[in-house]
């Protein structure tokens, strides 16, 4: 059963179900309408009765039963018995019904060899005294032929409705369920390797259109994310490429023993800064495995924010400094912060980091922060290039870079490590931009947990 197809499933549950209900309905017309029968048989006989009753003559001791003959054509027999249970009359053709006891008023039932009987005994008065019994019999022959007929039809019927359902069903189930056919074939050509593809599905709002959307929305950002993440292997080879080639030119140089202290000094200087920068890219890498695998344990600590500022702006102001970008501070006397240290100075590093990369000529940098409401809020205001409108819904996404020709160096991951810090410390952050015009990031931070 767990290997037929749906649509097999489908209809043999439909058709189990249609036959269950068809055989209770069968049931149920057959009960009903052979009462219904012998209930019609059971009030013709009392209602003869009643008219050979009101009818009847004697003639001495006998009865004249002609006067009855119309009551016989309608299929009831007559036997006419004197007070004391002997036959006067009538009975011939039915001895075994006319041997039978009476019972006054009673309707019974009789079963003889090949017929079925129904049984009606009254007696009739002269004076308050009885002076004769009648009883009348009826034949329930044409009663059970008909059931009989009825029985035939409602089993021949019945394979009939049957195959009528399970055909429908099967053509409704295979209608219904054809997309279905179509979205597994092409995922399996999609499996093969070609994530451009798309099932392009006609925009129906039920169940299966809306398993169609969903899987070319999935289709969407697996391929984008897969187009990225093979951009990524490609920037960090490229990136690494560089500082690699810089260390082994300069070790190379020095190595040749001709220069003089001063040379190897500067060489010495250069590898540390290459190493520098491999460094600060194998921690942005590695804490984004960290993010994504969930395994970061926040170390909570009361931490001053203003140290921390100061700290991450004297490590920027060299670079600034070579890019003629002026930062600024201002923050309130005492901000006490409850956060991970080495996260909330990995925030400050990742914006100052963007501010400075993206800033023009004569840039400068603000940073802001001042209790607000019981958070902590910290704005990060620059002069630079700004993101264009379209892009800056993605710019926390992983690997998201806006048009890599303002800037070559960077991965997309900056801002993305940014934000999960933030919710991490249950925050939230904001950004606004504008071409040419600047950027400001929008922080609050709780300040207790
Ligand atoms: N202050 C800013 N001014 C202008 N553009 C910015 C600024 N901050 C971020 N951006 C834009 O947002 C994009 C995403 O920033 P993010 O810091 O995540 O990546 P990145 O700086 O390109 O690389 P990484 O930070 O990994 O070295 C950047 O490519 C950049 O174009
Ligand atoms: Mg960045």
């Amino acid at each position: 059963m767990k290997k037929l197809p749906i649509r097999i499933k489908l209809t043999l549950w439909y058709g189990l179900l249609f036959l269950i209900l068809l055989i209770l309905f069968n049931f149920f017309i057959y009960i009903t309408i052979s009462r219904t029968l012998k209930q019609s048989e059971e009030n013709l006989l009392k209602a003869h009765m009643n008219m050979v009753t009101n009818t009847i003559t004697f003639e001495g001791p006998y009865v004249n039963l002609n006067e009855l003959y119309g009551i016989m054509t309608l299929g009831t027999f007559i036997t006419v018995y004197n007070p004391s249970g002997v036959v006067i009359s009538g009975g011939e053709s039915q001895i075994e019904i006319a041997k039978l006891d009476l019972a006054f008023s009673k309707l019974r039932e009789l079963k003889l060899d090949n017929s079925r009987w129904i049984i009606y005994d009254e007696a009739i008065y002269n004076n308050k005294e009885i002076i004769a019994w009648v009883r009348g019999s009826r034949d329930l022959q044409s009663f059970e032929t008909a059931l009989f007929r009825l029985r035939i039809i409602l089993f021949s019927v019945t394979p009939i409705y049957m195959i009528i359902a399970v055909a429908g069903g099967l053509f409704l189930s295979n209608r219904a369920l054809s997309p279905i056919s179509r979205i597994t074939s092409t995922a399996r050509e999609i499996g093969k390797g070609d994530l451009s593809r798309r099932l392009k599905f006609p925009v129906i709002e039920d169940e299966v259109g809306k398993l169609a959307m969903t899987f070319d929305e999935m289709l969407d950002m697996l391929e984008s994310s897969f187009k990225r993440e093979k951009q990524f292997a490609s920037d960090v080879s490229h990136e690494l490429r560089t500082p690699i080639a810089v260390i082994s030119s300069q070790a190379e140089d020095a190595l040749r023993g001709k220069a003089g202290i001063k040379k190897y000094g500067s060489a010495l200087k250069n590898i540390q800064q290459e190493c520098s920068k491999m460094s600060n890219m194998f921690s942005q890498l590695l804490m984004l495995s960290r993010s994504e695998s969930g395994r970061y344990s926040v170390n909570l600590e009361n931490l001053d924010l203003k140290v921390i500022i100061e700290e991450v702006v004297k490590n920027f102001k060299k670079i600034a400094e070579e890019k003629g970008v002026k930062m600024y501070m201002d923050y309130a006397d005492d901000l006490k912060i409850k956060a991970d240290q080495t996260l909330i100075t990995r925030m400050f590093v990742n914006l100052i980091d963007n501010a400075i990369k993206y800033s023009k000529k004569d840039g400068y940098i603000k940073i802001f922060s001042m209790p607000e409401d019981g958070d902590i809020k910290i704005i990060i205001e620059d002069n630079g290039i700004g993101i264009p409108e379209e892009d800056l819904p993605h710019i926390f996404e992983r690997f998201y870079r806006v048009d890599r020709s303002r800037v070559r160096d960077g991965f997309g991951l900056g801002l993305f490590i940014v934000k999960w810090i933030v919710d991490i410390h249950r925050g939230s952050i904001t950004a606004k931009s504008e071409t040419d015009k600047g950027t400001a990031f929008t922080i609050n931070l709780p300040a207790k947990h």
